[in-house]
Formats: C-alpha cells, structure tokens, sequence
C-alpha cells in the first residue's frame, strides 16, 4: 500500500527522484539530465516511457508523457503506472511528474490520476507465491504545494485504485478457495467497514425469495449460493438525484456445467465473477466518492458445477419474475443468475439499471481482449455510461439489440431459451437479460468478457483480474442525471 505525502522539498530520505518529459529540444530537456545516456537508451519520453538515470543526489526517473498538447489524465495514469513498477524495489521516491503538464488540465484531476497510476501499477498478486516479490513503494512524496485541495486529490486517486485492487484480488483468488461463503463474506467485510447496510441471503432464504436461475445454476454445486444485496445514501443533506441498481455477475467458477467447457476454456473461469466483484469495488469507495445518488448492488453468488444432481439441458426453470427459461446450454448460466438479480433490482423501482457479467465469448470474438460490449434499452444512460468510459481510460462499444434476433430465443416448451442462435452471441444474451427488466426502466449492461481479465501488463492493467468498471461506474454515478428519453437502444 502506498502512502502519498507533499512537500515542497525533496526529503533525504528518497531514494529516487521523478520528473515528467514532453519530447522536444528546447526547454523540454531539462539540462540536469543526461541526454547522451537517454538518447542512447532510445527515450523519446513517449507515455509510459520510464529510464532510471544518475543524478546529483540521487537517481533521477526519467518520465514520458508523450507530446504536452496531448497530455490527458489517462496519460498520466498510465505513465504513474509505468513509473510505480520501474521504482518496485525502493521505499520512498519524490515525484514532480506533474511539474511538465500544462495548466490546461484541472489539477486535481492530474493529482488523482498520478495517485491511481501508481497504485494501480504497484499491484502484484502475490498471496500463493512462497517467495512473493511485492512492489515495495510505500511512500511518495509530491514535490510542490500542498493544501487540502491536493492532499484530497491524492486521496480520492489512492481510495478509488485500493478499490479496484480489492476487485483484483477477488478475481485472481482461485474458484476452489474463493467460495460462494467467501465471497459473501468479503462483501460483509467491506461493506462493514464503509459502513454500507448490506443483507446477505444464504440457501433458505434463496429458496424463500424464489431466485429460480441462481438455484438452478446451483444445483451442481456443493457450495451454497448466495444473493448480497449492499446500499449506499447520500448523507441526509447532502444532494441527491436519484436511484441507480448495480447487477454484477458472481460466478465463482464456470465449469459449464453438464456442458462441459474444454479444458482450456476453464483455464481462467475464475474470472467469472468479475462483475459481481466490480459492483463490491464500486461500494468499496462510493463513500469516498460520495456520489449524488442512492446505489444498490446486486450480486448473486453460486459457481456452475456437474454434480449428480446438476440442471439437465432440457430442464427447465422458473425466474424470480416468474418467466421460464428451458436450459438448453448449462453454459449459458451467467443469465439465469442475472435474469433474478434485474428481476429483484426492478422492484426497487429504481431510476436507472447497469449489469456487469463475464457473460459470452461472443463479446470476445467481436471485440477482442481489450473492449467491453454496451448494450441497453435507453440511449441517454448508454451515453452516460460511454461518457463516463471516455474519461476513465475504460474502453466500451456500444453493440445493438435487434428486436427481430429475440425470435432466436423462442422455445416450443417454455417462455424462452437460454441460447440463441450460433451468431451474435453477445447481442442474444442482452436480449435474454431485457426479458428480466420491467418496462420503463432505463438499463444498460456491459459485457466485460474481455477486459476482466488479462494475461499482459500493460499501462495500469496488471496480469490477472483488472478490476474493469470500477472506475468509470464511479464516474458515472457522479454525473449521474436520470436518463431522459426510453427509445431503444
Ligand atoms: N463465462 C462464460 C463467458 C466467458 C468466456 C467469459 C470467456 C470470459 C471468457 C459464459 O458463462 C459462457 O460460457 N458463455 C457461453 C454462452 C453460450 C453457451 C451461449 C459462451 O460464450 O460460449
Ligand atoms: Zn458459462
Ligand atoms: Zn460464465
């Protein structure tokens, strides 16, 4: 964990000083520097860019931030990042990064991205390694003027990116260890520590509620499910705007079921429940973000096993709003488990609705590794949460859901099936979730199959879970205005 501190000089004790560049000949070359040295090592200070050099009294980290014209705050974050791995074996460092970034950018902003960088890029997972290598920062120094202005900034960056690790480590903990049980459990905790009012139904209670998709999904497994429901208000006199229910997908591990994934498709099921853990890192910082609006979370929490008694393709099960879903696919579980979380969620009458869900290959197939699927039946909210996207540095498509594709999922024995045809995977599923949203309410839902989860470092994304929607959902609660128009999506 990283501690952030400013001052106007550099203390003694730093083992490292960094300074932000901008490509160029002039004034952009500070001459303390060495410019044989990084010219020779090829520094073009593009963003992301980092050379360690001598200095004076200590090394000098040499910061890209690309062309100074181009400097946003995802340039930041993402040259932070770089620069919190290339100082991963010292304690304390000194930064005056931002010193190079022009005045066009508000600097709170700037101050909360270089916070959330370097923590986002000093993550590692190391809990199962017997020699674990951590990231050792645990303080930097910002050199300039302090004020609370800034040190709020500081902290907001730092609150946001722990949340998001929060979410990292939910998703790299494996399925056989991160249970249904445990999972609910790391919910209480954060919810207990924020001081969220949470409920958490166990199997009776499930069973009670008639949540039909999640039992269903279930009934493979040895591992209880279980539904958490978490909410945040605005202090009483504080502004408020509205409603906004969060739907995340919790499956701890998807086997596929009786349809059995490959060996090689299960490798990362993991990662199944991402959605379910980025609505718990949204609550994790929503009271520091304090966003004008009341949020709940929705997460139901069950991995999709082949016990002996697992759901049969061909079963068929009765939802929380009471449609049946004929399984065809045990793979397709992802939806069941959402179509009661949007059916639950709706009651609450709530302004507007976003699901996160691991939920198809398809996605992938369309997108790649890097994009989320947007999808919904309100353009004003779709926009929204696209807007928001655009300044986290999140990156989302918006993906079309076509009336006349719903046909595909017409079942001659119940009111619908759970898989479509053998194209537009990622759409069929969106239009199986709309069945479980009542009419007038405005949602959206993110397909995060691809970005959840990554086998490459790149800028602040680490190896394993990301942590993908925590950051432009707080975003977009914070701007928050209820949608206008409902025309379709
Ligand atoms: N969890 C998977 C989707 C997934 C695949 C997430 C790869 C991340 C990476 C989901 O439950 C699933 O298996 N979906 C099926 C649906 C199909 C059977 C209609 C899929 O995409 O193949
Ligand atoms: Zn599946
Ligand atoms: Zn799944």
């Amino acid at each position: 964990m990283i501690a952030f501190r400013t001052g106007r000089k550099i203390p003694a004790s730093a083992a490292l000083h960094a300074v932000g560049v901008c490509p160029g000949n002039g004034a952009q070359r500070p001459s303390e520097l060495d410019w044989e040295v990084l010219d020779g090592r090829g520094f073009e200070a593009k963003p992301g860019q980092v050379e360690i050099v001598s200095g004076q009294d200590r090394p000098i980290a040499v910061v890209g931030l690309g062309p100074a014209d181009k400097i946003t705050a995802a340039v930041i974050r993402r040259s932070a990042a770089s620069l919190a791995r290339s100082a991963k074996r010292m304690k304390r460092i000194a930064v005056s990064v931002l010193d190079a970034v022009p005045d066009s950018i508000d600097s709170a902003d700037a101050l909360a991205a270089l916070a959330e960088g370097m923590t986002l890029g000093a993550y590692t997972y190391g809990d199962l390694k017997s020699e674990h290598n951590p990231n050792k920062l645990e303080n930097v120094h910002v050199i300039g003027p302090g004020g609370r202005a800034v040190t709020e900034a500081l902290e907001q960056g730092w609150r946001v990116a722990e949340a998001v690790c929060f979410v990292r480590d939910l998703v790299n903990e494996p399925g056989g260890s991160l249970t249904p049980t445990r999972f609910a459990e790391m919910a209480v905790e954060m919810a207990e520590r924020e001081g969220l009012d949470i409920t958490v139904l166990e199997l009776d209670a499930i069973r009670e509620a008639e949540l039909g998709g999640l039992l269903g999904v279930n009934r493979g497994s040895e591992q209880p499910p279980r539904f958490v429901e978490v909410s945040y208000a605005p202090a009483p006199e504080a502004e408020c705007r509205g409603s906004v229910a969060l739907v995340g997908k919790g499956l701890t591990f998807d086997s596929g079921g009786l349809s059995i994934k490959s060996g090689a498709g299960m490798m990362t099921m993991k990662c199944d429940m991402s959605g379910g853990a980025a609505v718990l890192g949204v609550m994790a910082a929503i009271s520091t973000v304090a966003p004008p609006v009341m949020v709940t979370g929705y997460v139901p929490m069950t991995d999709n096993m082949l016990g002996g008694d697992a759901t049969r393709p061909g079963d068929v099960l009765t939802m929380a709003n009471g449609k049946t879903v004929e399984v065809l696919n045990t793979d397709a579980e992802g939806r069941l488990v959402l179509a009661d979380a949007l059916s639950l969620a709706c009651r609450a009458e709530p302004d507007a609705i976003v699901d996160l869900a691991t939920l198809t290959g398809a996605c992938m197939v369309a997108l790649g590794p890097k994009v989320a699927g947007l999808m919904g039946n309100n353009e004003d909210w779709i926009d929204q949460l696209a807007d928001a996207a655009e300044r986290t540095g999140e990156r989302v498509w918006r993906l079309p859901l076509p009336d006349d594709y719903k046909a595909q999922l017409d079942s001659s024995v119940a009111d619908m099936k759970n898989i479509g045809g053998p194209h537009g995977g990622a759409l069929t599923a969106g239009l199986f979730l709309s069945n479980f949203v009542d009419d007038g309410i405005p949602w959206a839902h993110l397909d995060i199959a691809g970005p959840a989860f990554t086998d490459t470092e790149d800028g602040e994304t680490t190896k394993g879970g990301t942590g993908f929607g925590v950051r432009m959902l707080l975003d977009a609660l914070v701007n928050f205005e209820p949608p206008t128009d409902s025309a379709d999506g």
